[in-house]
Order: C-alpha cells, then structure tokens, then sequence
C-alpha cells in the first residue's frame, strides 16, 4: 500500500518514528512534514536521533494563529494527497497539523487513520481537545493506546476502534538504553542520580496568561531544589513578555529544549517531574518518576489513578506542597501496552 504520513510538531516525530520502521517493512510510506515546529531543537533533532527518514515534503507553515496554521496545512496537505494518491493517511496525536491532516483525507475519501485516538480532557477550551474530538470523527481506523480511550471513543459511538497500546512507550523502550549510554546530560550539568526536578511547560493556559505564569514562576523560585527547565519557545516568549525570565533565571537553570535522547535521560533519572505536557506525563510513568501536573485536568487518567501522577494545577502552594510531600504507590497497572503497538498498528493497516 502507498500510505502517506503526516507529522508536524515535536511529539509527533517521538510517535511515528516506531510506527514508521515497522511500516517501511511491508508498505511504501511517504512522510508529510507540516513544518508547524522548524526550529533545529524542536524537530531536525529528532530526525537525526530517531532515524526518522528524511520527509518527501516538508510544507513549511511555520507558525500562526490557529485558523490560519490550519488552514494553510489543509491547503498544502490537500495539493500533496491530490498529486500522490495515497491508499490511506495516518495522523498523530491532537495538533493543528494532525486535524489538518485528517480534513484533508477525509474530504477526499482517503482512508484515514488516526494513531492515539480516544483521548478525551473534556476541556474544549484545550485548543488539542478540538483537534482530537474532530480527527476522531474523521477517522476510519481509530488507534488507541489505552482502555481508557476505548472506552471513551465507544460513548461517542465511533467504529473501527482498537486497543493497540501505545506507540511512545515503543519509542521510549527502543531508546532508553541508547539514551543511557549516548547522553552525557548529567555529566555536562553536573547533576547526580535522583539530585533534581525536571520541569516542562507550554500549555497556552499556563504561558500565555500572565497570572497563571507568575504562579507557577514564584513557585519554582520558592521551592528548596535544584530544577532543570528546557524552555519550548512560546514559554520563552511569554516569561520574556511578562518580565518573569530573570526572576526565574535566579532559581531554575533554564536551558534551551532538549533532543529526546538528554530529555530521556534526564527524566530518568530525576527526582520528580513537574509539566503540563501530555507526552512527558505519560513518561514519567513508564519511567516511573513521580509527576506532578500543572493542570486540572489531564486525559492520561491512569497515571493519577496509578498514583504516580498529581494534579496541582497552578496553585502556587499546592505545587511547592506536592513537591516535598508527594509520593507515588508502589504498584503501576500495565496501562500503555506492551511497547509493541507500532507492530499492531501495522499489521491492522495490512488487513
Ligand atoms: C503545539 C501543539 C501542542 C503540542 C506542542 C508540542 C497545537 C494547537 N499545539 O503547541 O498540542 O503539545 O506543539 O510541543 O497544534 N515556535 C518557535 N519555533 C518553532 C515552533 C514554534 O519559536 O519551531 C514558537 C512560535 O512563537 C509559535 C509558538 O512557539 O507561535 C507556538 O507554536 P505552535 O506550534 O503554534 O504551538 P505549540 O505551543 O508549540
Ligand atoms: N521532549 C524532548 N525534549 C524536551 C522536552 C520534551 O524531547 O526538551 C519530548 C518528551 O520526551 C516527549 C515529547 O517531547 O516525548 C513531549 O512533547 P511536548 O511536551 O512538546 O508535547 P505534548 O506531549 O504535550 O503534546
């Protein structure tokens, strides 16, 4: 089969490159790069690192208002999928490129599968909760990496729905070893096994609104602990804007984005975690380092259901309370799979 991949922001590289080898094996892939994320540390990297192969397209969007980045993805994508007439289009996660993607497939009755399907925050005001909602119901093949998922995708009465596990713990199992023994990060940092935080944050809910940004500032400045930031760049943006960059220069070291293989280190081998990411909530999980969520809500339920994740949203008290107090339990359900869904993933496309 000729199937066509569309990718576009960071961890939508970490998602596909497993699927990607294993699809290599037995179809002709043609790999779409949106380029929603350009910058060398939020997208070259991982290409590099990942063995991901080098895109057939790169769409060159850049960065926008939502309408107009997605917009401007339709129309490229659309010109692509019109000139290639691929069998089927896969899409990743709950980006502006993935939902692009998929209006673009399914207007042109291209069979369309979505990898991560299912997940659900309930919060519409999560521009990624729209993107999921409308790929889903876009979607003909319904990839989902939790029960959870399943189970949300059913109450919506979507078909074409399996369990598959989840295609980031195959990378992350892949890798882990390889980070381990490539990454020099804590020796450059001069940090010490379980010695530090890691922190990530770059939901438009906490970097774009200045309350919710100091917040979680005077809380990183008030706790007693060594914390690693890398700073994704609408974060940057925002601390520079708000004055707050200094300040937090102060408490946290404040480095640029990491390649996956320091990122996995360096969460392996951190104390707790503290994000507001998706993807990282879930690693810290397998990795099974303690997460505490700038959120209210989150759509991995099982990582706090588990007990290895907490909810503090950004209260200032509540995220330096959990940071000294918060231990995780003992037992971890086996929620992500098997670290083996790119194969699954492949194999139900074949069918
Ligand atoms: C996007 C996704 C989000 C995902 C995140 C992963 C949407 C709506 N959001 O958020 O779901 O969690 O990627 O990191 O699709 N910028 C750069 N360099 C880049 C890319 C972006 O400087 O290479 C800056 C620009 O100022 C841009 C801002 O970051 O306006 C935000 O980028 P954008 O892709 O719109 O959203 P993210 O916040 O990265
Ligand atoms: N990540 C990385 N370097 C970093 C921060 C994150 O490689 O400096 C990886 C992380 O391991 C995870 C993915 O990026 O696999 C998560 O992406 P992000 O937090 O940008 O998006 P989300 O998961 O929230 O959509």
């Amino acid at each position: 089969m000729k199937i066509i991949s569309i990718v576009g922001a960071r961890p939508q590289f970490i998602k596909c490159a497993p699927v990607s080898t294993e699809l290599r094996k037995k179809h002709e892939e043609i790999l779409i790069h949106t380029g929603q994320h350009y910058d060398n540390e939020l997208s070259a990297v991982f290409f590099e690192e990942l063995e991901i192969p080098k895109p057939d397209y790169n769409l060159g969007v850049g960065s926008g208002l939502h309408g107009g980045q997605t917009g401007k993805i339709l129309i490229a994508v659309e010109k692509v999928l019109l000139k290639e007439a691929p069998d089927m289009v896969i899409v990743y996660g709950d980006t502006n490129s993935t939902l692009a993607g998929a209006l673009a497939a399914a207007k042109l009755h291209i069979k369309l599968a979505h990898v991560e399907a299912g997940l659900r925050s309930f919060d519409r005001r999560m521009p990624e909760e729209i993107n999921r909602v409308l790929t889903d119901h876009a979607s003909d093949i319904l990839f989902c990496p939790t029960q959870t998922a399943v189970e949300n995708l059913k109450k919506e009465g979507v078909v074409g729905i399996y369990n598959v596990g989840d295609v980031m713990f195959d990378a992350l199992l892949h890798n882990k070893e390889i980070a381990e023994n490539k990454s020099t990060i804590l020796e450059d940092s001069g940090l010490g096994h379980k010695q530090y935080l890691v922190a990530t944050i770059h939901r438009p809910s906490n970097t774009d609104d200045k309350r919710n940004l100091q917040n979680i500032v005077d809380a990183f400045c008030e706790v007693d602990e060594t914390i690693i930031f890398p700073v994704h760049p609408r974060t940057a943006k925002y601390l520079e804007e708000y004055g707050l960059y200094e300040k937090l220069k102060k408490h946290a070291k404040l480095i640029k984005p990491l390649g996956y293989l320091d990122f996995l280190k360096l969460m392996a081998h951190a104390r707790k975690i503290l994000t507001d990411s998706g993807g990282v909530q879930k690693e810290a999980y397998m990795l099974k380092v303690p997460c505490i969520t700038l959120r209210t809500n989150t759509e991995w339920i099982e990582t706090v259901e588990d007990g290895w994740n907490v909810l503090v949203g950004v209260n200032k008290e509540r995220i330096i309370r959990m940071v000294n107090e918060f231990v995780p339990d003992i037992m971890q359900r086996n929620v992500f799979g098997d670290g083996k869904a790119s194969g699954r993933v492949v194999k139900i496309v074949g069918e």
